[in-house]
């Protein structure tokens, strides 16, 4: 039965925009999230009739749902700056075989291309019974959406955790618009292909169930599509520059939304005290205004390929031994996904190497890197207003904001280092200084250049950087999508 309050426009994610601690007393402390989906939803209005759907991530959010009237997981305002959330409170363990076993350390594996193949991916009995658990986890949003869903409502489904969900709730509710959005790269068919046969296709045919599936990058969209044809035998055309894909006589759009920085806020809240104060301490570790900054931010996931940035800035030093004394890299690797053996060791392996070069060419007054791993956005936009030259080297990313969030935010220029395997560098790549990223030399090759780079052609390239960084910001991003779904 349709609810006949239901909402008009709802957004499924994994992540919600609100979680969840407890205090030591009991109590409840609440945090809302930023990112790209919280500013877009925002856009649409406080009179649109919108509803997030999210699950429970930690013992803080199921405590939430627990309190929630009827334990309906529907979240009281002032917790969500008036959004209307609805929290799942998916069984523990049904959640972590979903979102560590599945969702990330396979699907996110298969997206980034991050298997060692000659051990792994190992599909056994308790993959199956993950994936069980990932099917189950799919099937908790899509009956959650299906209830709160008005007639005719648009849903936007977000990201590799909830591949099933279009097909699901499509069964369940078939007078819906329904989109999905994926924020990583696709696989190509070859790679995507190391999933078992009905595992592929199950993931396919899930997002398939979808009006209009879409990527951050023409490339990302386009791997999905040869991935249709090639698992599925599904017929791909590009009539009049529209990519579709038809299987079993249902066709989906295919569409591309590349999201951008979002320049006025990142202006505002780069100038505020608390960011001024790290500045300064930032500033006084680097010691010297002489001295050149290169700085990195990521979470520190599997893809980013952090050690391999910091082999390559060793790789300078050795390379180019005038750089000694005269350069600081500045590279913030905040935790992600600490549930994972392998990100805790990556971690360490980050940690180890940092304190390696400094061992090796420090000086009393010269630190070559200088590493936080502690979360600390304010600190993360000082950096960026710093920063000489921008590394951005992943092995593969969905976009990779960072790289554009730093053009728009530099006090002096900046001279971007990027991966051409970052979604960003098919808006980038024409300014920035391109680097194969498994390549250490031509990656401390391009370091070097960007170091030296003149101050003139650096402060015209920024300018042409930050004009692509913004040309769809968040909220335009989200109500693209939501129109391209009428
Ligand atoms: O960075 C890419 C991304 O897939 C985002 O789309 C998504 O929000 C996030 O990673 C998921 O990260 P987490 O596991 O921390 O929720």
């Amino acid at each position: 039965m349709v609810a006949s309050d239901g909402a008009r426009v709802l957004v499924a994610s994994n992540r919600g925009p609100v979680s969840y601690s407890l205090r030591e007393d009991g109590t409840l402390e609440s945090r809302r999230g930023g990112g790209g989906l919280v500013s877009g939803l925002s856009a649409i209005g406080p009179d649109t009739d919108a509803v997030w759907v999210c699950a429970a991530l930690g013992e803080g959010d199921r405590a939430a749902v627990l309190r929630t009237p009827e334990r309906s997981g529907r979240l009281a305002a002032e917790d969500t700056g008036d959004q209307r959330v609805r929290m799942l409170d998916i069984p523990a363990d049904t959640f972590a075989s979903a979102y560590n076993g599945i969702a990330n350390s396979v699907l996110w594996f298969v997206h980034h291309l991050l298997f060692q193949t000659p051990l792994e991916p190992v599909f056994d009995e308790d993959f199956r019974e993950q994936w069980a658990a990932y099917v189950a986890y799919n099937s908790a949003f899509a009956d959650a959406l299906a209830e709160e869903a008005g007639e005719g409502a648009a849903v936007l489904v977000q990201d590799y955790h909830l591949t099933l969900v279009p097909q699901l709730l499509r069964s369940r509710r078939p007078d819906l618009r329904i989109g999905h959005f994926s924020h990583t790269p696709w696989a190509p068919p070859e790679y995507f292909r190391l999933l078992p046969d009905d595992v592929a296709a199950e993931v396919l045919t899930g997002v398939l169930g979808a009006d209009r599936a879409a990527f951050l990058t023409r490339r990302w969209a386009e791997a999905f599509a040869a991935c249709c044809s090639d698992v599925l035998g599904a017929t791909v055309s590009r009539d009049d520059g529209v990519l579709t894909v038809t299987y079993q006589g249902r066709t989906t759009r295919i569409g591309v939304h590349g999201l951008g920085a979002d320049a006025d806020f990142l202006r505002e809240r780069a100038h505020r005290p608390d960011v001024e104060e790290r500045l300064a301490v930032l500033r006084e570790a680097v010691g010297g205004p002489d001295r050149k900054v290169i700085v990195r931010v990521d979470r520190t996931e599997l893809s980013k390929n952090i050690v391999r940035g910091l082999l390559s800035y060793a790789q300078l030093l050795r390379d180019r031994p005038e750089w000694q004394g005269r350069v600081v890299h500045v590279a913030f690797a905040y935790p992600s996904r600490t549930d994972l053996a392998i990100y805790r060791e990556y971690t360490d392996e980050v940690s180890d190497l940092a304190e390696e070069i400094n061992e090796e060419f420090g000086t009393p007054g010269w630190e070559p890197v200088i590493l936080h791993v502690k979360d600390d956005f304010a600190r993360s936009l000082a950096a960026y207003r710093l920063a000489d030259v921008a590394l951005v080297n992943p092995i593969r990313d969905g976009m990779n904001l960072v790289a554009k969030e730093i053009p728009v935010v530099t006090d002096d220029g900046v001279a971007l280092v990027l991966s051409r395997e970052a979604g960003a560098y098919e808006e980038l790549g024409d300014d920035a200084f391109v680097v194969n990223p498994y390549d250490i030399l031509a990656t401390a090759r391009a370091l070097h250049q960007a170091l030296s780079v003149s101050h003139g052609e650096r402060a015209e390239a920024t300018k042409r950087l930050a004009a692509a960084a913004t040309a769809l910001p968040p909220h335009q991003w989200f109500l693209d999508q939501l129109r391209a779904l009428d």
